[in-house]
């Protein structure tokens, strides 16, 4: 086997794995896509989708990639030798490019945010206002590219320079304590007028709100947040040492993704209603509500500064994973030095969100079925390729995979029980997960 330099040590999978689930898909994306299919509900079908077919494609990324120490495409190789099935991989990448492409511009944001914090500029402000400061920041092309253009430098620079796992070694500082500031947010938030409105929202599931189109989003939500369903976590098991406990190592990671989705939750919907926001607001929700927050904590000016840097961080350790998934296949299947791999990654990646950033301004007129390229771009990444990648993942570790090398990985080779885990494992990827998802597309295509 090659020798592997990359982002996760033996030693941090774990830690590493959470880096990668937790960022913008949990702060950012999770309250809006809950705002705009009605809150309880979705929450509601979100976490079971986590239940049902997360954890156990979680758990089917790691068995994957532990059964054969290996990337995506060398490990269906190795498994089923004489197949086509490797194939799966392209989608793989074609997919993490798409979700660099919309996820970087939204870090973009994230920079500009923490200039204004610095700046001082988030406070004094009314929601209004707020709302006008993000419609003047979209609007500008220049501002939009600079900043994604600038998080990408980062990005590109972090991973050229090897020091990836210096970034991961912060960020488990950081993370722990962005979890702690989400709690003090959300006490902060609770005690706001209007809170149990919020709440309600958030907890009450009222399904007359909830439409399919809702039920897709929740999955594919689930999918994006987890990073499952373009073969990330197949990385990650790959440096999983042979006692490392695979299920509970996935189960650890889909519960403390859920909770900082639900966190966010807490933190930015009591707001949303104290403030008058509208919750459907959609992408520029978090960005609308959060300077409100800080603006009626003692020390706000510190409190927005924290909380945009640690989000920067979160998100700094999700791109990284998302990078090296093009960048550890070009290198080992198609045996390119690592700093060539990251100039084309960066190049493509580059190409792809300057067309999202400018898909608010100078493209806006640029739309498919409604949507602009941003959208399209979120839409397709979530709820196509993870989705169809993750329905891909559990057929093939349900249906074809070798059920030894399944039972050896999750008893680490019968030194611990399998037994009901398995058989929740099996049947949830057998048919829980596909039957799902292959209804949902087959009603939403309109061919059922
Ligand atoms: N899970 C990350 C988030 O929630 C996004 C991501 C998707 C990262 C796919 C890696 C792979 O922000």
């Amino acid at each position: 086997m090659a020798q592997r330099v990359g982002f996760a040590t033996r030693v941090g999978a774990i830690a590493a794995a959470v880096g990668s689930a937790v960022g913008l898909g949990n702060i950012w994306r999770f309250p809006f896509e809950a705002g705009m299919n009605g809150g309880g509900a979705f929450i509601l079908v979100y976490i079971c989708c986590i239940l049902v077919m997360g954890i156990p494609v979680i758990l089917s990324e790691f068995i994957i990639g532990r059964s054969t120490h290996s990337n995506m495409k060398a490990a269906l190789r190795r498994l089923s030798p004489g197949k086509k099935y490797y194939l799966f991989t392209y989608i793989c990448i074609v997919g993490s490019f798409i979700v660099i492409g919309f996820y970087s511009v939204v870090c973009g944001w994230i920079i500009e945010y923490l200039y204004q914090a610095a700046m001082g500029q988030l406070s004094n402000h009314t929601p209004q206002e707020y709302n006008e400061m993000f419609s003047s920041l979209v609007a500008n092309p220049w501002r939009c590219v600079g900043w994604t253009v600038l998080f990408l430098a980062l990005n590109f620079l972090v991973m050229s320079r090897g020091i990836e796992k210096g970034i991961e070694r912060v960020s488990r500082i950081m993370m722990p304590l962005l979890f702690v500031i989400l709690i003090i947010f959300c006490i902060n938030s609770l005690l706001m007028p209007g809170a149990g409105k919020g709440l309600k929202f958030l907890f009450y599931p009222d399904f007359s709100q909830l439409t399919l189109r809702g039920v897709l989003d929740a999955f594919g939500q689930a999918f994006l947040s987890l990073s499952i369903g373009i073969s990330c976590l197949v990385t990650y098991g790959s440096y999983f040492k042979d006692d490392a406990l695979l299920t509970r190592d996935a189960v650890t990671v889909g519960a403390l993704d859920t909770l900082v989705a639900i966190l966010s939750g807490v933190m930015i919907f009591p707001a949303v209603f104290s403030f008058g926001v509208e919750p459907t607001a959609g992408p520029r929700l978090i960005f609308e509500v959060l300077p409100g927050i800080f603006q009626q904590m003692t020390g706000g000016y510190l409190w927005a500064l924290l909380f945009f840097l640690l989000v920067f961080f979160a998100s700094l350790t999700s791109t990284i994973s998302l990078s090296e998934i093009p960048i550890t296949f070009m290198i080992e299947e198609h045996k390119m030095s690592r700093p060539r791999a990251i100039v084309w990654t960066a190049l493509l990646t580059l190409v792809l969100s300057t067309l999202a950033a400018l898909s608010f301004n100078v493209l806006e007129d640029v739309k498919l079925w409604g949507k602009n390229i941003f959208d399209m771009m979120d839409y397709a990444a979530s709820n196509i390729f993870m989705l169809l990648g993750g329905l891909f993942t559990a057929v093939y570790v349900g249906w074809i995979m070798d059920r030894k090398i399944i039972h050896d990985q999750l008893t680490n080779g019968g030194r611990l029980k399998g037994g009901i885990v398995e058989t929740y494992l099996i049947f949830c990827l057998r048919y829980v997960a596909p039957v799902s998802i292959i209804f949902i597309f087959l009603y939403l295509t309109g061919i059922i």
